[in-house]
């Protein structure tokens, strides 16, 4: 198990400051220099606190008065309402568009699916952020810091709900000019519409994520943009509050299971350093196992950690492992390749800070395929909750899960729905058409071979009785 204390002690001026997470560097940066990077090493950046020197919450439970404060924009938003736990913005500074108002839904039809007793299996729908997914949470931090440290523009590449949140938090300010880089061909039209109708400059590179992710870095770099995309700590601050909510949702008590979809690894790297910060607090006495579920189309973390034993190490992983599988990918030419588009990435920029959660988390990883993906996520919809493809590998994931023993029967299970139905109906409507062409097309290239909970349509002629004898045979 890690604790921050862990790392190698640093000097500190300020009780809130940036340090790389290479524990052999251990280098800090003021919270208001700006990099995505160690200026020494090129490792990944912590938002580290000095919880001693900061007013931090006696139980958790007390967190719960900030309800009765919505009046004021801090305690509006479902993630400065935890500022005490992410206090790196002066209250007076911080931005919201009401971000993180979101539920944890006891789901009993899905729980049925994933083979859980009733009543233990809980959705998180992150789908009702104002731009429709998880990223707003960690998007109204980085855009905060952003505007803290004067950024003019905000860049990111994104499969589709990073640009599109970025372009809503810009369009909503008005305090900055969002530039999104998009790989050709990636994007779900739900996702790309949002950034077009939100004003955004966009960029479509002629490559997949993990080029688009490349070149952002180079050029924000080069033009001084601000880069909002996951290697930057502070989207990762905001992220951790989905965990505080969904403790708050469960009066406090720590459920068995936390199972997330990866891609890029924003998500499980920031639920790890929720609860890493909330043990070393004394605020949790126990954490709860992390799953996070790949796409067997886009694994690297899958092969990685399960085939590789690619582990955190107590803060010494083996990247030349990771930088050996990507050589490998590109000899052979490998991209990633899933239906859900939103984790369809095979270099994950939080691989490290991923490994790092699954120590504190005694986590596991699984892949699940684009077959069991779809019919998880017609169950979740069939349940009244929809969401987006890779939303529902953590469904999926459970379900694999719990057929493999690792859950079980009884544990209290929280899936992380991290995009809102809407986002991609393309593969929705393909799994429900009465049209094989169509069936073939979108999803016939990816395995997918039937559409077990299909709801169809029915063709009737337009004639009140034909109409009413089909209403008839089939209701
Ligand atoms: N689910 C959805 C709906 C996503 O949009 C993403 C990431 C993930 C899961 C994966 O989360 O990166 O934290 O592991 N989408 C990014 C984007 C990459 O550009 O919108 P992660």
């Amino acid at each position: 198990m890690t604790t921050i204390a862990e790392s190698r002690p640093v000097a500190l001026k300020e009780a809130v400051y940036q340090r790389c997470l290479n524990i052999d560097c251990g280098a800090t940066y003021g919270v208001s220099e700006v990099r995505v990077k160690c200026g020494v090493c090129g490792d990944l950046l912590d938002v580290a606190y000095d919880w001693s020197r900061l007013p931090t919450p006696k139980r958790l439970v007390d967190l719960e008065g900030m309800w009765s404060k919505r009046h004021e924009p801090l305690r509006f938003s479902g993630v400065w309402r935890f500022h005490e736990l992410l206090p790196f913005a002066p209250a007076n500074r911080v931005i919201t568009v009401g971000e993180g108002q979101t539920l944890l839904q006891q789901a009993d039809f899905v729980s049925r699916y994933v083979g859980l007793r009733p009543g233990q299996l809980y959705l998180q729908y992150e789908g009702m952020n104002p731009s429709g997914s998880f990223k707003d949470n960690g998007m109204c931090a980085a855009f905060t810091h952003a505007h803290m440290v004067g950024a003019k523009r905000a860049a990111c590449a994104s499969t589709g709900n990073t640009s599109a949140s970025l372009a809503m938090y810009c369009a909503v300010t008005q305090l900055m000019k969002a530039i999104i880089f998009i790989g050709t061909g990636k994007i779900s039209y739900g996702k790309l519409s949002q950034a077009l109708e939100y004003g955004a400059l966009t960029v479509q590179i002629a490559g997949d994520f993990d080029d688009a992710m490349a070149r952002v870095q180079e050029i924000s770099k080069e033009l001084g943009i601000y880069l909002v995309n996951s290697v930057n700590p502070f989207r990762l601050e905001g992220q951790k509050t989905v965990m505080f909510r969904v403790l708050e949702a469960l009066r406090w008590e720590v459920p068995d299971w936390i199972v997330v979809p990866g891609g890029n690894l924003g998500n499980s790297s920031a639920f790890g350093k929720a609860f890493m910060e909330l043990k070393e607090l004394g605020l949790i006495s126990r954490v709860p196992r992390l799953a996070v579920i790949n796409a067997a189309g886009a694994d690297t973390l899958d092969v990685l950690f399960n085939q590789r034993n690619l582990r955190w190490n107590r803060g010494r992983p083996r990247m030349e492992t990771a930088c050996w599988y990507y050589d490998e990918l590109d000899r052979n030419k490998t991209k990633a390749d899933t239906i859900a588009s939103a984790i369809e990435i095979n270099r994950p920029v939080n691989l490290k800070k991923c490994l790092r959660a699954l120590d504190v988390c005694d986590g596991v990883v699984r892949k699940v395929s684009d077959q069991e993906i779809l019919d998880a996520k017609a169950q979740v919809g069939a349940g009244g909750i929809g969401c987006e493809p890779a939303s529902a590998a953590s469904v999926a994931g459970a379900k694999l899960l719990r057929q493999q023993g690792v859950i079980g029967y009884e544990d209290r299970v929280v899936c992380i729905l991290t995009g809102h139905q809407l986002k991609d109906p393309t593969a929705t409507v393909a799994y429900h058409t009465t049209d094989q062409d169509k069936f073939e097309e979108v999803l016939g290239s990816r395995g997918v071979t039937r559409a077990s909970y299909a709801n169809r349509a029915i063709a009737v002629p337009n004639n009140v009785e034909a109409i009413i004898k089909a209403i008839q045979l089939y209701s």
